[in-house]
């Protein structure tokens, strides 16, 4: 995958606001990038609603913390999902979970994880209501904001989009969900 001429190795997802289908995009794309054969890494960083963690069966499992303490190594903490997959779980959650991202680990972390995979795509909350997500995308190749249609209002856009302008993020895409195909918006006649 390339942006503006540069190859994409580091996603952050996020959108403006809770339960706008983050985890459920963040997941499908990760398989679809092994799919193809591309050594993936997804870690959930949601330390408030970890759903990939619980998904996965690795609440209470070392995690993205426990690296970042230095508690864990990142090779003992990913659980492979497939043969291309490995995903890091969110690990213990610690009482302030921003200031233990914003310490020099995450730098660490994601430069040891991009020797190790071709794609490392971080599962983030809500950028509009927790700041985390502005730490990784000060960090990564791309930032996607998943849109819920008919949900997420166009204010909520612009402020998640600000949000991520201003951590200076390299590039932003955005991935529209929850579309329903079988709606017929102009069904007058009631056939
Ligand atoms: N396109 C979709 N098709 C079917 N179900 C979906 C779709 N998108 C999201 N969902 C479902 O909607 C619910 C909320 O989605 P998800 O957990 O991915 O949102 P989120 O933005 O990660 O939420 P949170 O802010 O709590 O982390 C989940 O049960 C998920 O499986
Ligand atoms: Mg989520």
């Amino acid at each position: 995958m390339r942006v503006n001429g540069q190859k994409v190795r580091s996603i952050l997802i996020t959108s403006a606001n809770k339960g706008e289908g983050k985890t459920f995009f963040c997941s499908n794309f990760a398989l679809t990038c092994s799919q193809f054969q591309q050594k993936t890494l997804v870690i959930d960083t949601d330390f408030y609603s970890p759903k990939m963690s619980r998904e996965n069966l690795a609440t209470g499992a070392e995690g993205l913390s426990n690296v970042l303490i230095g508690d864990a190594t990142l090779d003992e903490a990913v659980m492979p999902l497939n043969e291309y997959l490995d995903f890091l779980p969110v690990g213990v959650i610690p009482p302030n979970p921003l200031e233990l991202i914003k310490t020099q680990g995450l730098e660490d972390l994601l430069k040891e994880a991009l020797e190790k995979y071709e794609m490392v795509i971080f599962d983030c909350p809500p950028v509009n209501i927790f700041t985390d997500a502005r730490v990784f995308a000060s960090l990564c190749d791309l930032g996607i904001l998943v849109v819920s249609s008919g949900k997420t209002t166009e204010d909520d856009i612009l402020t998640a989009k600000n949000f991520l302008e201003k951590s200076e993020i390299k590039a932003i895409g955005t991935v529209l969900n929850n579309v329903k195909y079988n709606e017929k918006k102009y069904d007058y006649y009631g056939y």
